[in-house]
C-alpha cells in the first residue's frame, strides 16, 4: 500500500509549567519529519497541542491561586507560541479544553461502553500526580516517586474501570503482526513484555474529588481519566465521529511521536481503547529519548529548565546571527547530536561548537568562498558549466549519492546519519574548491574558474534543498543569496537528485554571513598575556632579537588525555606528554574542539611559561594555536617529529 499521506502527531504537553528544551526537542523532530515528507511529495498533517485536564493541572492552578480555566489558558498560550518560535510547520494545534475534543472523547467513551468494556468498582490505590498514573509501592523510593520526588496520593473511591486485560490477545496479535509498530526495536520489546500482565485500569474520578475534566457521558458524577481524555486528541483533531472523510484520510497513516516515559499509554492502552471502540490502532509509535541539560536531569528544583527561546537569544547575541537562524541552529544541533531513541545532553558549549564548525565553517563559508568571486570576476552572474573533468564528476557523484540516500536515513529515523551525509557533501564541496582554487585559476583560465564556481554552487543548491527540513529559515536565506527564482518551499526531492539545475546567468545576491562565527576570546592556555602578535590585519609587530627568542622553550607534545573542566564554559584540561614529562594545561578550546578529538594530537607547547592557576587547574605551559576571525586551530608539526623535539 503506497500511500502518499503522512499524519504525524506529538505528545500534547501538560500546561502545569512552562515549555522546556525537552518539549522543544520532540516538536522539532516531528517538524523535520513533516517537512521532509512534504519535500518527498507527501500530503502531510502535523498535529500538536496541549493536555489541559487532570489533577496535575488542577493542583498547580490552585497552588498558583488562579482559577483553573484561566491558568490553563495562560499556560497553553506559552506552548502554542512554541510553534512559530521553533519554525514548526503545524497544520493544527489541539487543546483538550476545546469543544471539538470533548465531542471526540464522548464518542469514544460511548463506543467503549457499548462494547461492554466499562464496569464500576470500589478500590484503593496510590496515585502519582506527576505521572497522572497509579503507582505501586515497588515504584517508590523512600515512599516517594523517584521521577517527581513527591509522595503519591491515596485514592479510595468508586471508579469506572476499563477492561484492558480483555485486550491482551488483540495486542499480542497487533505486535506480532507489525514488528515496527513501536520503534526503536528495544521499545517494542519492552512493550511486548508487558502485554501478559496488563490489568484493568481506572478511567474516571468522582467529581467531588476532581471536577476538572470531561464528564462521563450519562454520569455527571464522574469525570474521565486524563489519559483516556488526552490520548483521544489524536482522533478528535481529525474529525473522529463526525467528519468521516477527513478521519479516514489521516488515521490510516498516523504516526505518534512521544517520549519514552509515556510509551505504555500509547503502545498498549491507546490501541486497546481503539480496538474496543471498533477503530484501527495507529500505524506507528515513535519513541524518543530524554534530554539532560549539562549532564543533569531537567528539573525545577535544580533550576535548569532551559527555555528554548532564551537559548536562541543567547546564541544570537554571541554570534550576531538572526534570531531565526539561531533557532534553526538549535534544531540542527539537537537532531545532529542525539541519535533518535537515545538520551542526549544539551550543553551550550556543544551547541556553539556545532554552530561554528558545521554551520559557520562548512556550510556558510561555502557561500563566502564563492559568491564574492562571482561578483568580482563574473559580473555577479552564475558562470557557465564547462566540459566535466574528473574532480567535477566526483563532486557531482557525491552530491547525487547523498541526495538519493537521505530519505532512507529519515525513514529509519536516523537524523544524525542524514545530516552526516549532507555534511559529507559539504566537506566534498569545500575540498573541491580548495583543490581547484578558482581564485588563482581565474587569472589564467577564467572559463575553468567559472566552471569550478558553478559546480561548487550547484553542490550548495542541492545541500540547501536537503537541509531545508532541518534549517527552514536559514536555508531560505542561503537560497536568496544564490538568487534562485523558484521558491525553496516549492522544491521537491527530485530537484536535489538532479545535477545541473542551477541556471547559469542567475544573478546572485551575496549578503552578510548567515552564520557569523561566534568569537570567543582567550583560547590558548592561561589566557596568556599575549605577546605582540603578527596578524594579517597588519598590526604593528614588535621585533625581538635571537637571544630573546632563545629564551622560549617550545616543544612537540602529544595530548594523552583531555577533559572538560566542570563549571566552566570553555576550559578543557589536557595532559601533554612532552617527551618523558607530562604537563597539565588549561586550554580554552571548548568552542573549537571536542575533548575526545584532541587526544592523540601532536601539538606545540610553550613549556617554560610561568605556571599559573586557571579556574582551579594548575596550568604548566601553553598550547600554541593560530587565531583568526574568532577561529582557532592548534599548531601541529609536519613529519613524525618525536615528543619533546625542540622548536627553534
Ligand atoms: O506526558 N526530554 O506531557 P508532558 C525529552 N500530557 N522529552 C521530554 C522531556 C525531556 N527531558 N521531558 C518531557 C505528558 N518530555 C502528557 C502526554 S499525550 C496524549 C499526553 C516529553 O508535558 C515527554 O516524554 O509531561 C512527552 O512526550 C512530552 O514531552 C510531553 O510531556
Ligand atoms: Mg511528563
Amino acid at each position: 500500500m503506497t500511500d502518499n499521506r503522512y499524519y504525524i502527531t506529538t505528545a500534547i504537553d501538560y500546561v502545569n509549567a512552562s515549555p522546556h528544551i525537552g518539549h522543544a526537542y520532540e516538536k522539532i523532530i516531528a517538524d523535520v519529519l513533516a517537512r521532509f515528507h512534504r519535500l518527498r511529495g507527501y500530503e502531510v498533517y502535523f498535529l500538536t497541542g496541549t493536555d489541559e485536564h487532570g489533577q496535575k493541572n488542577a493542583t498547580t492552578a490552585a497552588t498558583a491561586g488562579k482559577p483553573v480555566r484561566q491558568f490553563v489558558d495562560d499556560n497553553a498560550a506559552l506552548f502554542k507560541a512554541l510553534a512559530p518560535l521553533l519554525h514548526l510547520s503545524i497544520d493544527d494545534f489541539i487543546r483538550t479544553t476545546e469543544p471539538r475534543h470533548a465531542k471526540g472523547v464522548k464518542t469514544i467513551w460511548e463506543r467503549v461502553a457499548a462494547a461492554g468494556d466499562f464496569y464500576k468498582k470500589n478500590y484503593k490505590a496510590l496515585y502519582c500526580v506527576g505521572h497522572e498514573a497509579f503507582v505501586t509501592k515497588s515504584d517508590l523510593v523512600d515512599g516517594k516517586c523517584p521521577v517527581h520526588d513527591s509522595e503519591p496520593i491515596v485514592i479510595e473511591e468508586e471508579n469506572y474501570f476499563f477492561r484492558l486485560s480483555k485486550y491482551r490477545q488483540h495486542l499480542r496479535r497487533l505486535f506480532e503482526g507489525r514488528p515496527d509498530f513501536v520503534v526503536p526495536a528495544s521499545r517494542y520489546g519492552e512493550m511486548l513484555n508487558l502485554i501478559d500482565s496488563l490489568e484493568d485500569i481506572s478511567v474516571s474520578r468522582p467529581v467531588e474529588k476532581l471536577s476538572w475534566g470531561i464528564p462521563v457521558p450519562g454520569d455527571p458524577s464522574h469525570v474521565i481519566y486524563v489519559w483516556f481524555d488526552a490520548l483521544t486528541n489524536y482522533i478528535s483533531a481529525i474529525g473522529f465521529g463526525d467528519q468521516e472523510e477527513s478521519f479516514g484520510r489521516w488515521w490510516r497513516v498516523s504516526h505518534h511521536l512521544i517520549g519514552k516515559d509515556i510509551n505504555r499509554f500509547h503502545s498498549l492502552l491507546w490501541p486497546a481503547m481503539l480496538i474496543s471502540a471498533g477503530v484501527e490502532p495507529p500505524r506507528q509509535v515513535l519513541v524518543h529519548g530524554f534530554i539532560t541539560v549539562e549532564g543533569q536531569k531537567i528539573s525545577k528544583t535544580l533550576g535548569n529548565v532551559i527555555d528554548p527561546a532564551q537559548v536562541a537569544k543567547e546564541l544570537a547575541a554571541a554570534s550576531g546571527a538572526d534570531l531565526d537562524v539561531c533557532v534553526d541552529a538549535i534544531r540542527y544541533f539537537l537532531l545532529r547530536e542525539i541519535p533518535f531513541g537515545e538520551d542526549g545532553d544539551f550543553s551550550r558549549s556543544a551547541l556553539i561548537h556545532r554552530f561554528n564548525a558545521d554551520l559557520a565553517n562548512d556550510y556558510g563559508n561555502l557561500l563566502n568562498r564563492t559568491l564574492p568571486q562571482v561578483e568580482r570576476h563574473f559580473g555577479g552572474e552564475i558562470p557557465a558549466r564547462d566540459e566535466e573533468r574528473g574532480s567535477d564528476a566526483t563532486l557531482r557523484e557525491t552530491a547525487l549519492n547523498v541526495a538519493a540516500s537521505i530519505a532512507s536515513y529519515v525513514d529509519r529515523l536516523d537524523f544524525k546519519g542524514a545530516t552526516e551525509e549532507i555534511w559529507r557533501l559539504l566537506s566534498a564541496a569545500n575540498k573541491y574548491i580548495d583543490t581547484e582554487a578558482p581564485w588563482s585559476a581565474v587569472r589564467t583560465d577564467p572559463k575553468r574558474a567559472g566552471a569550478v564556481l558553478y559546480n561548487t554552487l550547484e553542490a550548495v543548491r542541492i545541500a540547501t534543498i536537503l537541509l531545508s527540513s532541518w534549517l527552514p529559515v536559514a536555508t531560505q536565506k542561503v537560497w536568496e543569496q544564490l538568487g534562485i527564482a523558484a521558491p525553496l518551499s516549492e522544491q521537491r526531492i527530485e530537484d536535489a537528485t538532479q545535477w545541473g539545475r542551477l541556471k547559469p546567468l542567475t544573478r546572485v545576491k551575496p549578503g552578510a554571513p548567515i552564520f557569523p562565527r561566534i568569537e570567543s576570546k582567550p583560547v590558548a592556555a592561561p589566557a596568556a598575556a599575549a605577546p605582540a602578535t603578527s596578524h594579517s590585519g597588519g598590526q604593528r609587530v614588535d621585533t625581538i632579537n635571537i637571544d630573546e627568542f632563545k629564551k622560549l622553550d617550545i616543544r612537540v607534545g602529544e595530548i594523552t588525555s583531555a577533559t572538560r573542566v566542570p563549571g566552566t564554559d570553555k576550559l578543557i584540561e589536557v595532559q601533554v606528554d612532552i617527551g618523558g614529562e607530562v604537563r597539565t594545561l588549561a586550554t580554552g578550546l571548548v568552542p573549537f574542539y571536542r575533548p575526545q578529538d584532541l587526544v592523540g594530537k601532536r601539538i606545540i607547547v610553550l613549556t617554560n611559561l610561568e605556571p599559573r592557576r586557571v579556574r582551579g587547574v594548575q596550568s604548566q605551559g601553553m598550547l600554541l594555536a593560530a587565531e583568526w576571525d574568532g577561529n582557532v586551530a592548534l599548531l601541529t608539526v609536519e613529519k613524525d617529529a618525536p615528543k619533546g623535539a625542540k622548536i627553534s
